[in-house]
């Protein structure tokens, strides 16, 4: 494996850190930086760890105008032993040049990316929270920064790593979230970008959710673009359900997000034997077994939300209860689970653990 020549420059004055026990999600940022550049004839070069600090752009860098951009999240953990672990960065570092070949941004070397993950944790290693419930979120981001007002492929990027030791996502923790089906905007069509993470998908997100807010429901479950029939993800996590002792999920087709947490959900569902189908299935599915009393458990993951139960839908002006609106079995023995591995306090069979 090469070793890369990774530039360190460290901040001569260290920010105040937050209490680890009352933080919130993505508001503060570590020490430190991580920062490579690409320009056409050259590839990506310099990559280098500095203090954290803004970004000096064009006003007209590409990234303003029509969003070429493309990000991951990821998160770090402090063992009881005091070491630091990852979750699966190269399964992110993966899925970043998937979402880099839809955005046609020139793709990063994977091994170079968790190289500079652990050399960046290690230079903020303090930043990393010790407190049960909490963790260490890394955001890896590429823009586009050519100075540039035509529509084509810039041929400037940033590679920009941030840290944020993080609580939990939602306000509701690890108690059911309510959720709102989504039957007027539609978050991403087949030959989109839906399955790439890029803020686009995010920004257009932004209203259906805002109205969903307004009436008391955290997110929002988007269906899909052509018929708005079928379900696909919720706002920032993926979907599952317990339909009469089975686990359904969304199969992907392009435009739902190929979610790491979904990934490892169904690792450890296969893992356990319990009966799993990813394959389409329908809102009306969903409200049909509802009705006859089979829709057991609703939960979302993902790698800000972890595992997420859903305790209420609301769809079609009725309001669903699922499990009397409180975490279901799996939805449990799946957090403490995954938590348990990524704390390494449950052995990691699946080969899932990176150290720093
Ligand atoms: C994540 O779960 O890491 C996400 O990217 C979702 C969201 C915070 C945008």
């Amino acid at each position: 494996m090469n070793d890369y020549q990774i530039e360190i420059n460290l901040s001569s004055a260290k920010k105040q850190k937050p209490a680890f026990d009352s933080l919130e999600f993505g508001k503060n940022f570590t020490d430190h930086m991580f920062i490579m550049d690409y320009t056409q004839g050259r590839g990506w070069h310099d990559p280098r760890i500095i203090p954290y600090q803004p970004l000096k752009l064009d006003p007209s860098a590409m990234v303003f105008h029509y969003g070429q951009s493309v990000f991951e999240g990821l998160k770090a953990y402090l063992t009881k032993d005091q070491e630091v672990l990852m979750f699966r960065p190269y399964m992110n570092m993966e899925r970043l040049n998937k979402s880099n070949t839809r955005l046609c941004i020139p793709a990063i070397d994977e091994e170079l990316a968790v190289q500079a993950l652990k050399k960046l944790i290690s230079v903020d290693r303090e930043w990393v929270p010790n407190v049960p419930g909490t963790s260490l979120y890394i955001r890896p981001f590429i823009i586009s920064t050519e100075p540039y007002l035509g529509v084509a492929s810039s041929k400037q990027f940033q590679f920009i790593i941030i840290m944020s030791p993080v609580g939990a996502y939602y306000k509701e923790g690890i108690n059911p979230v309510k959720i709102a089906v989504q039957n007027e905007y539609v978050r991403a069509v087949k030959g989109g970008t839906g399955n790439a993470k890029t803020g686009g998908n995010y920004a257009s997100s932004l209203k259906a959710q805002e109205v969903a807010e307004e009436t008391g429901y955290s997110q929002v479950l988007w269906l899909d673009g052509k018929e708005n029939k079928y379900v696909e993800e919720v706002g920032s996590m993926n979907i599952f359900f317990k339909i009469n002792g089975e686990i359904v999920t969304p199969e992907l087709n392009g435009s739902i997000l190929e979610g790491v947490t979904r990934n490892s959900v169904i690792e450890l569902i296969k893992h356990w034997n319990i009966p799993l189908s990813e394959r389409r299935v329908s809102i009306d599915e969903i409200y049909e077994a509802h009705k006859r009393g089979e829709l057991e458990e609703a939960f979302g993951t993902g790698t800000a939300a972890v595992i997420s139960p859903i305790g209420e839908f609301f769809w079609n002006g009725e309001k669903l209860c699922i499990n009397n609106g409180e975490t279901g079995q799996v939805s449990k023995k799946l957090y403490d689970t995954l938590t348990g591995i990524q704390r390494g306090e449950i052995d990691d069979h699946f080969g899932w653990i990176v150290k720093v």
